[in-house]
């Protein structure tokens, strides 16, 4: 490196490095990714769960009804009521809120009374007419025989955590993500749980569906794309990652007998939730720098969903905050020292978690020429007083090293089920679904995920230009009330 280059930058330079995620490195990742879903729909415990989703077609626009649904999956939770049109249109109505910290790790009761809760609120608030009387009545009645078979809403309830699935709603919660820590529901049916909080508030509510976040994106993007192509893949890059595809069922050997009715269904196809998050927690291929080690360590759930905490929104501030503390640390570098700055003892750089992965978007985004939004950022926000510009042009190094390897690493899935799928050999247009705050606001996420598919020699260009990429917005609650509708249709068929 010339001797020019001040030594700050130098030094973000070497330490940007280590997030290089090379074309050969995407291309070992496919290969193994593609094993591991094999091994994962071939046994029960594998890395990859592969979950069997027993959603066995998705929508095709034409679809209708008032549905209800719940999401809970991260950083908020959400309910809201659909109006399908049957046009691939829909109008949603919704509140949203952020979920108490206090509430990630308690107990389930106390969790799924807060939804429950919520669902009553929504209720009051929007629903009223159907509300007030149905409420009134069940209150008043002596037992639940007598309004057991009145008109309730369907609801479907999108849990975005691992859970394995027996019924389209009915599945036990495997483990908790994304900080959430509540051991007593592990092993629990989520469905179950919450419809007791539900009953207990007497509210006219049926859970009628269990669906992922993955596989809400799958089928809300399949109701709206353009051109009624199948879509083959529903994932998320939000605070935590997952995709959700759709797969011939032959391919699910793990499914001991798949003559049994429940599965004897003319598509001959299933929507597989691949719990890609933990892909290759055993690190035989996914890249390691000391700063991931660092992170795993102070997680709720070490060794587990390693893939997630190198692409995911939760963990990517987290990275950077040790990798800017690194580079703080280097006394070649002087970072922040230049202009006489300061990093203050309380500032939020010092704390676990202490930046957030919207940070990284405001980073790559600034593009004034002495980048005075980053500095403004790291006053405000951080208490880092004279931020140089070369400064903020090291910290957008390593934001941008960060960020691209989590894009690229994205790339590994989405390109191992593309090419599973044959569908690049057979068809013009392969649609996907996304939604998530990292391929939404971060600054060509989507392009480097580009980039990385045609590193891969059996897609190429040729193939990158055939895949077609849509953000499925409100996804996990559209996608709850398809998969209402689905269940209603099964039930009454
Ligand atoms: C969960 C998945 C979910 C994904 C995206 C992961 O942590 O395990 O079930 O789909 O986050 O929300």
């Amino acid at each position: 490196m010339p001797s020019s280059i001040p030594p700050v930058l130098a030094a973000a330079t070497r330490i940007a490095r280590e997030f290089d995620y090379p074309a050969s490195e995407v291309r070992r990742g496919v290969k193994e990714f593609i094993n591991q879903m094999h091994e994962g729909l071939s046994k029960e415990g594998a890395t990859l769960n592969q979950i069997p989703s027993y959603i066995t077609a998705v929508p095709d626009g034409s679809e209708k009804g008032l549905y209800l649904a719940v999401d809970l999956g991260g950083t908020n939770s959400r309910v809201c009521s659909i109006e399908l049109h049957g046009d691939s249109t829909f109008a949603l109505t919704q509140n949203k809120v952020a979920i108490p910290r206090e509430l990630m790790v308690c107990t389930s009761s106390k969790l799924f009374i807060f939804i429950a809760g919520q669902i009553e609120a929504f209720l009051e608030q929007h629903h009223n007419e159907h509300f007030e009387a149905h409420v009134l009545k069940r209150r008043l009645a002596g037992t639940r025989e007598e309004y057991k078979d009145e008109e309730v809403f369907d609801l479907g309830f999108t849990f975005s955590f691992p859970v394995n699935q027996v019924g389209i709603n009915r599945g036990t919660l495997i483990r908790w993500t994304k900080g959430f820590s509540i051991p007593d529901a592990v092993g629990k049916d989520v469905c179950e749980l919450l419809q007791t909080a539900i009953d207990d508030l007497d509210l006219p509510v049926r859970v009628s569906a269990l669906v992922n976040d993955t596989v809400g994106t799958l089928m809300a993007r399949s109701y709206t794309a353009p051109g009624k192509t199948e879509t083959l893949l529903g994932a998320i890059f939000g605070t935590g990652t997952n995709g959700a595809y759709v797969e011939k069922l032959s391919n699910i050997t793990k499914i001991a007998d798949l003559t049994d009715t429940r599965y004897a269904i003319p598509t001959g196809k299933m929507v597989i939730n691949t719990e890609w998050g933990s892909f290759d927690n055993h690190l035989n291929v996914l890249p390691t720098t000391t700063f991931d080690r660092e992170l795993d360590v102070e997680t709720v759930n070490p060794g587990i969903q390693m893939f997630e905490k190198r692409v995911s929104g939760m963990f990517l501030g987290e990275i950077l905050r040790r990798s800017i503390l690194s580079l703080f640390c280097d006394p070649t570098a002087k970072l922040f020292q230049s202009a006489g700055g300061s990093i203050a003892p309380d500032s939020a750089l010092y704390k676990l978690w202490g930046i957030d992965t919207s940070f990284l978007s405001l980073v790559e985004a600034d593009v004034t020429p002495d980048l005075r939004v980053i500095a403004d950022s790291l006053r405000k926000d951080f208490n880092i007083d004279g931020a140089s510009a070369i400064d903020c042009q090291s910290v957008k190094v390593l934001v941008h090293a960060i960020g691209k390897r989590a894009a690229r690493l994205s790339a590994v899935p989405v390109g191992a089920i593309l090419l599973e799928s044959g569908k690049l050999e057979t068809e013009d247009v392969v649609d996907i679904g996304v939604d998530g705050s990292l391929v939404e606001y971060y600054p060509n996420f989507q392009g480097y995920i580009r980039e990385a598919l045609r590193d891969i020699p059996e897609i190429g260009e040729a193939g990158e230009k055939k895949v077609q990429i849509g953000i499925a917005k409100d996804g996990s609650g559209v996608g709850a009330a398809l998969s209402a509708l689905v269940a209603r249709k099964e039930e009454s068929s």
